[in-house]
C-alpha cells in the first residue's frame, strides 16, 4: 500500500531552544514542556546491537539528570544485548510539539538498592507480573501465563513480593544528544552535542 500521501506540515516557525549550551538543561527544559502536553512523555524507543544487527522497542523512562534510567529484565533479548556491547541509543518524539531527542552513550547496572527501592514503590500487580514473566522468553500459552500470575496474587496477597533477581534498573551515561524541531517546509531545525572529555561540543546539523 503507498501512503506517500500521508503527510503532516510542522507550522511552528520558533527558533530552538537550548538552555545555557548544555544538553541535559535542554532536556530537563524540552522534557517539562513535553510533559503538560504530552500524555507520556516518558516513552522512548530504546536501541540495542544484537550482532549486525539492530534492534528496537519502546521503554519508559524512570529517572533523569547526568544519567538517564530505565527498568528491565536482564534476562530479555534487550537485557543480554546491552550486558554484551554496553552500548544503545534512546529516542523520544513528542509529537504534539514537534520534537525529537536522540541520545547514545555508555550504559550500565544502577546499583540494586536503587533498583529495590523502585520495585517496591510499584503497585503489588506490577511486583507480580515482574515476577513471574520470563520477559522475551517463547511461552506456551497467554492464559498459562494469566492463571500463574492470579495464582500469585492469591499467594502473596499478604506477603511481601519476593525481588526478583532478574529484574535491573539500566542507567545510560550520554555522551551524544540531538535536539530536534520540526519546522515549515521540512526545514527543520537539529542541534547537536557530543561529548569530548568533560566538555560539550554543540553543532548545528542539516535537516
Ligand atoms: C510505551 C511502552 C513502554 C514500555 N516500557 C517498558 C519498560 O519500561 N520496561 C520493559 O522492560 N518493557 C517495556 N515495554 C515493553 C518493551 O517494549 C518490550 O516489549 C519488552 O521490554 C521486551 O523487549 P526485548 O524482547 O527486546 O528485550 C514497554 C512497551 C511500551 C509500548
Amino acid at each position: 500500500m503507498k501512503i506517500g500521501s500521508t503527510r503532516k506540515d510542522y507550522k511552528i516557525k520558533k527558533k530552538i531552544i537550548i538552555k545555557d549550551n548544555n544538553p541535559i538543561l535542554t532536556f530537563d527544559y524540552w522534557y517539562k514542556k513535553a510533559s503538560k502536553t504530552v500524555s507520556e512523555p516518558n516513552a522512548f524507543c530504546l536501541s540495542t546491537i544484537s550482532g549486525n544487527n539492530a534492534e528496537s522497542r519502546m521503554m519508559l523512562l524512570k529517572d533523569y539528570g547526568n544519567k538517564f534510567t530505565f527498568f528491565t529484565n536482564i534476562k530479555s533479548r534487550k537485557g543480554s544485548q546491552i550486558l554484551k556491547t554496553k552500548k544503545c541509543s534512546m529516542n523520544f518524539w513528542w509529537k504534539e510539539i514537534h520534537q525529537q531527542v536522540r541520545i547514545s552513550g555508555n550504559i550500565s547496572k544502577l546499583q540494586n538498592k536503587l533498583t529495590m527501592d523502585y520495585f517496591y514503590s510499584r503497585p503489588k500487580e506490577s511486583q507480580i507480573a515482574a515476577l513471574i514473566s520470563n520477559q522475551s522468553r517463547v511461552i506456551k500459552s497467554y492464559d498459562i501465563l494469566i492463571k500463574r500470575y492470579k495464582n500469585f496474587i492469591k499467594e502473596y496477597k499478604n506477603k511481601e513480593v519476593p525481588f526478583p533477581s532478574n529484574w535491573v534498573g539500566f542507567e545510560i551515561n550520554p555522551l551524544k544528544f540531538e535536539f530536534w524541531q520540526g519546522g515549515e517546509f521540512r526545514l527543520h531545525q537539529r542541534v547537536e552535542f557530543i561529548k569530548v572529555g568533560k566538555k560539550w561540543k554543540k553543532n548545528l546539523l542539516a535537516p
